[in-house]
């Protein structure tokens, strides 16, 4: 069992596994479930505290999981719910804490309650999802979807249109209605009744639209990540979810958690959805919204930690995620993006807080420049190649054994992995002292010695310089070379003269 000790989410670092590209057991090219109980070992080994499963759910996979047609079983491509039982009894004994995902804001359009929508109009399963008459001989506002053209789909037997904000099969629940509230805190008891820790909430704050449905500002933002610009969602009714929600998981015992992905660029808008009675955490986008420029980091951190101060919520940490670029492709790849991702790591975790790590994150893993022909992200698709997608940083972890499949699979993966990843596998990196897989272990052992609040030191331009009690934190961004202040060096991102760090270099220095 993890040992509980109370709030241990606030200081805790959870691993993000995107199921498809972990490691897959039956040989089909598709991680599942069970690929990833064989690999928990690892993850103890790295020392993090936690995983969060991206959905495992039935779902067709028109956006990889994200479109669930049945939330409370498991999909055959990833096992059964005797696998799942198994990963989280495995989990535990190895002292792993294990959220899940959960797709609320929309369902898979192959889902009963939406095929019975679409059957019959007069069906009371339509009343869960938002189907509205057009207008002119279009859809009933201007709204788009994330991903392209209109957030509208015209249900052809009716006449009317239905809401989609990503892809038109994944329909948006209406939680206007009882019935869609209430199934999902059967969905979340189902789940934690079989013993997650928590869960993490899928595009949470956009789960009740404006009712009256009015029209957005135009023009929209070409690539809409966050949704600052969008003044249908980020609704007040939202509030009362969440609130339940609270309630209904603080009935359990050892303390399970919320975690919502709240996509705003200001924290002041995020701070709202983690009051003491609504989520735990929510995640904070503004490091993973920043390049590598001191005076912007810096601002991240301040901004996020005045706004989240103010409900008494520790702000996230996340530098990736299976939906953004991979950080050292983002850092301007190379050696150099390679050089600032390391560096980024040590920063990352010196900050005060829970701390979301992306599988592949501690190998250093590039975004993949894949050919489009094997592309299979509906953003791809959907717009037509303009953007490139979410695969790049999707493809599967190099194990070992060399290509094609990497350990990952004895089959073939499902997006290839680049023949240069030999050098990069988790076998390679094990056994090197300097690897990136090095020093996120070194990292997450020694963590646990930074307490405290973070205090800033005065330090020139271009740098930063920070305590956590007696554990100093440097980090030349692109400055000439800083002075290191006394102390023990604890741990470096990479080689340094003694006494000073090159640009694009951080270290921790124990000074008491
Ligand atoms: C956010 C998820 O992280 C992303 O992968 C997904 O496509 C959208 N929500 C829609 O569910």
């Amino acid at each position: 069992m993890p040992e509980t000790h109370i709030e241990w989410w606030r200081d805790a670092v959870f691993y993000e596994i995107y199921i498809r590209s972990f490691a897959d057991s039956d040989g089909d090219g598709v991680g599942d479930l069970g690929g990833i109980r064989e690999r928990l070992p690892y993850l103890r080994e790295l020392g993090v505290d936690g995983i969060w499963l991206t959905p495992f759910y039935r779902s067709p996979g028109a956006d990889h999981g994200y479109d669930v047609s049945d939330y409370v079983d498991v999909d055959p491509q990833f096992g059964t719910l005797d696998d799942f039982d198994a990963l989280v009894a495995t989990a535990r004994e190895l002292g792993l804490r294990v959220i899940v995902d959960i797709v609320p804001n929309h369902s898979s359009s192959e889902h009963a309650w939406f095929r019975n929508a679409l059957a019959d109009p007069s069906h009371p399963d339509r009343r869960r999802y938002v189907f509205r008459p057009g207008r002119d001989s279009g859809p009933p506002n201007n709204w788009p979807s994330n991903w392209g053209g209109p957030a509208w789909t015209r249900d052809e037997r009716s006449g009317e249109w239905y809401l989609h904000l990503f892809a038109p099969e994944q329909p948006d629940l209406d939680w206007h209605t009882e019935e869609v509230r209430d199934d999902f805190e059967g969905i979340l008891r189902f789940w934690l009744d079989r013993g997650v820790d928590g869960f993490r909430i899928d595009v949470a704050h956009a789960l009740y639209k404006d009712a009256t449905l009015r029209d957005e500002q135009e023009p929209f933002p070409e690539a809409p990540f966050s949704s600052d610009w969008r003044a249908a969602v980020d609704q007040p009714e939202v509030h009362a979810v969440y609130r339940d929600w609270r309630r209904l998981v603080g009935g359990y015992e050892d303390e399970r958690v919320l975690v919502g992905e709240v996509v705003f660029s200001d924290p002041a808008r995020t701070a709202p959805y983690v009051r003491p009675d609504e989520l735990h955490m929510a995640f904070n986008f503004t490091l993973l919204f920043q390049g590598w420029e001191a005076d912007g980091i810096r601002a991240a951190i301040d901004r996020s930690r005045a706004a989240l101060a103010e409900v008494g919520a520790p702000p996230t940490w996340v530098l990736e995620n299976h939906d953004v670029t991979r950080l050292p492709t983002r850092y301007g790849g190379g050696a150099e993006g390679l050089r600032r991702a390391r560096a980024a790591a040590l920063l990352l975790l010196a900050l005060q807080g829970p701390v979301f790590l992306y599988q592949g994150q501690e190998l250093g893993l590039e975004e993949v420049d894949l050919p489009d022909e094997v592309r299979q992200d509906p953003i791809f698709r959907r717009m037509k190649g303009v953007r490139k997608g979410r695969d790049g940083c999707r493809v599967p972890i190099p194990w070992d054994d060399g290509p094609p499949g990497f350990g990952f699979t004895s089959g073939t993966p499902w997006l290839p992995i680049p023949d240069s990843w030999d050098a990069k596998t988790v076998e390679r990196q094990r056994a090197a002292e300097h690897s990136p897989l090095a020093l996120y272990r070194s990292a997450l052992e020694l963590r646990g010695r930074l307490t405290g609040d973070l205090a800033w030191r005065e330090s020139p331009e271009g740098t930063l310089v920070f305590d956590r009690g007696g554990v100093v934190c440097a980090v030349n961004v692109d400055a000439p070379p800083l002075p290191l202040p006394d102390g023990e060096v604890l741990l470096a991102s990479d080689e340094h003269p003694p006494g000073e760090l090159p640009p694009g270099t951080a270290a921790w220095i124990l000074v008491a």
